[in-house]
This record gives structure tokens, C-alpha cells and sequence, in this order.
């Protein structure tokens, strides 16, 4: 599903982020920055060592806050990594520093020249994120940046499996009408 957002072009997909050819991708990480399960364990598999590496030096990142490194040995040069709140029950300012996921990684890609960026579905796997609440955050936030700046001119989000897939299209389909 692909829309135009102010001149840039805002993708969901099916697929493995590991994979995208985008200036960056974006790590679901924890504050540690010293990897994990899920996205993280894949970017930093694909990535390899380097990466690890960066991330010792930058130490640690708080939640709704984002760091960069290179993208070792993927297509994408740089990997944006974001923490993302665990999900509590939705009383604890979640949605607030979701949001600010999506918005800081932007900011990070705006202030290091990267013109396309590709999100996988932040805190929705092991931080339990409600898919159809996140989707409609992360779609609000991306959306909300694009519309003030036109330095980036793609953004995809990159869905793993079938019922994240259906659930951004979803919120995105329900957002435009
Ligand atoms: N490409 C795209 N999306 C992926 C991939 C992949 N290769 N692998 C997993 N995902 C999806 C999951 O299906 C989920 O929808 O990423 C989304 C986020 O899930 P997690 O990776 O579990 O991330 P999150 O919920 O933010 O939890 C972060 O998990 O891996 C640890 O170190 C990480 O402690 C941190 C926590």
C-alpha cells in the first residue's frame, strides 16, 4: 500500500527489514543497545559485529529516544536504533513515547542527511504494544513529520507477517477516509 504524504512517499510492506534498500533502517532496540531478540537480533545477525561495536560506544539509549550507526553488512548504511515503551495497560504516557520513536528517529535521519528510512512495527512484539493502537501512533507520528518536512522523501514500514501487515493498512485506509 503506497500513499504520497506532501511530496514524499509513504509504503507499507510485507517483508524483512533486514533486507531494505532505504538510506536506514530503524532497530526496535532496547536501552542497553546491546541487542536482544525479534528485529534487533535480525539487524544485528545481518548487520554483523560492526554494529555491536558502534553500539558499546553510544551508551545506552532512553525510551522514545533514538541513536545511529552504520548498517554493516546490509544494503542500508544506516541503522537507526529507537527504544520503544513496554506496554503497561496504555497509562503510563505509551502512546506519548511511541510517538516519540518515530518522531526522534526522523529528526535523527533529517539531522545525518538520510532521505529514506524504513520502521518495523516499534514495541508491538516483545514490549506487547497493541498492533491496531501502534499502527494508528506510528502512522499519526510519521505522517505528522512529513507533513513539515520535505527532506525525506520515502518512509516504509516494513511488516512481519500477515496480521501487522492488515493491521497498518487498516489504520492507514481509516486514517484517510
Ligand atoms: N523485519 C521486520 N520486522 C520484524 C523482523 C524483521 N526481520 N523481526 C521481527 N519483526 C517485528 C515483530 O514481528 C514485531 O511486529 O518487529 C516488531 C517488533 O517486535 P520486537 O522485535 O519484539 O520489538 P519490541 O516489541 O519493540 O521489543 C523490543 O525485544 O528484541 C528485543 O532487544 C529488544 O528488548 C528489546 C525488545
Amino acid at each position: 500500500m503506497q500513499i504520497t504524504i506532501n511530496q514524499s512517499l509513504l509504503t507499507l510492506l510485507e517483508g524483512d527489514i533486514t533486507e531494505q534498500d532505504t538510506d536506514a533502517i530503524v532497530n526496535a532496540a532496547n536501552k542497553s543497545l546491546l541487542g536482544g531478540g525479534g528485529v534487533d537480533g535480525a539487524i544485528h545477525r545481518a548487520g554483523g559485529p560492526a554494529i555491536l561495536e558502534e553500539c558499546r560506544k553510544l551508551g545506552g539509549c532512553e525510551t522514545g529516544d533514538a541513536k545511529i550507526t552504520g548498517g554493516g553488512n546490509m544494503k542500508a548504511a544506516h541503522v537507526i536504533h529507537t527504544v520503544g515503551p513496554v506496554y503497561g495497560g496504555g497509562h503510563h504516557d505509551e502512546a506519548m513515547k511511541l510517538a516519540s520513536c518515530y518522531r526522534r528517529s526522523l529528526e535523527v535521519a533529517s539531522e545525518n542527511g538520510i532521505r529514506s528510512i524504513a520502521f518495523p512495527s516499534i514495541s508491538t512484539g516483545a514490549y506487547r504494544y497493541p498492533i491496531d493502537e501502534a499502527a494508528r501512533m506510528a502512522l499519526a507520528a510519521v505522517i505528522e513529520y512529513l507533513n513539515s518536512h520535505t527532506d525525506i522523501t520515502e518512509v516504509r514500514f516494513v511488516l512481519f507477517g500477515g496480521n501487522a501487515f492488515s493491521a497498518y493498512c487498516k489504520a492507514l485506509r481509516e486514517m484517510r477516509e
